[in-house]
């Protein structure tokens, strides 16, 4: 039991899967896990336990922005011994090569700041994805049919964005998409020692103003989970 998550020691696999909204986490839990309890409901924050092929999985929203996701994934690593964490989610493409539907694979994730930044004083620190877990999930993704988009993103701490000019420096720089967790996700990982990956769908386009309809997204939240799954066990197969 940590404060933010009403479980016992041994609720939580050791690979966690966190999509944003937790009404997603149960959603993903029911279709992709076989039996899957929930592990976790405290402030509304759902969290489910089950298997995929054999293997413990669980599957816990992260809330929107890095503040909240920092809390859940730092009680999941230090008070339940995650190892290994993906963030499943949506994106704001930023570049005119990437469309609507696509995944993005992020590299690494610029940041104005995250929960992290006092930490490295005048650093810039650069996070990064488990290397591994990219390649297995660019090659899951390829089995799929899908081409992923690889390379640098952008973690915003604001979705009503004032600063058009920033995102358009961004765009010149060859940032792929704007999301508002990575940056922070990656830090952890690093700080305990431990894999993170984020594997994110485009939901709506910045350039051209496009957006998913609803019921689109859950067909590509599918592919996204399935790649996530395959990249987390792709060293146990
Ligand atoms: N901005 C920030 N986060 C997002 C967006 C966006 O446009 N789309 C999906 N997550």
């Amino acid at each position: 039991m940590s404060i933010h998550i009403n479980a016992n020691p041994d609720d939580i696999a050791e690979t966690v899967l966190m999509p944003g909204d937790p009404m997603r986490a149960k959603w993903a839990a029911e279709t992709f896990l076989e039996d899957a309890v929930q592990v976790n409901s405290t402030r509304g924050m759902l969290g489910f336990t089950g298997t995929w092929k054999g293997q413990r999985v669980t599957i816990h929203g992260s809330g929107m922005g890095m503040p909240t996701l920092s809390i859940y994934v730092n009680e999941l690593i230090r008070d339940f011994g995650a190892k290994t964490l993906l963030r499943i989610g949506s994106c704001g493409a930023m570049q005119e090569h990437v469309s609507l539907r696509d995944i993005v694979l992020p590299q690494t994730a610029s940041s104005i700041s995250t929960p992290s930044s006092s930490i490295f004083r005048d650093v810039n620190f650069a996070p990064v994805a488990d290397f591994a877990m990219l390649r297995a999930a660019d090659n899951a993704a390829r089995v799929l049919g899908v081409t992923p988009h690889i390379g640098g993103i952008y973690s915003s701490d604001t979705f009503y964005d004032e600063r058009p000019d920033l995102n358009e420096q961004l765009t010149r720089h060859g940032c792929l998409a704007v999301e508002m967790e990575t940056a922070e996700l990656y830090t952890l990982a690093a700080r305990y020692s431990v894999r993170a990956l984020t594997v994110l769908t485009v939901s709506d386009h910045l350039l051209t103003e496009e957006s998913l309809p609803s019921e689109e997204r859950e067909t590509s939240f599918r592919d996204m989970i399935q790649i996530a799954l395959t990249a987390a066990f792709a060293d146990a197969s």
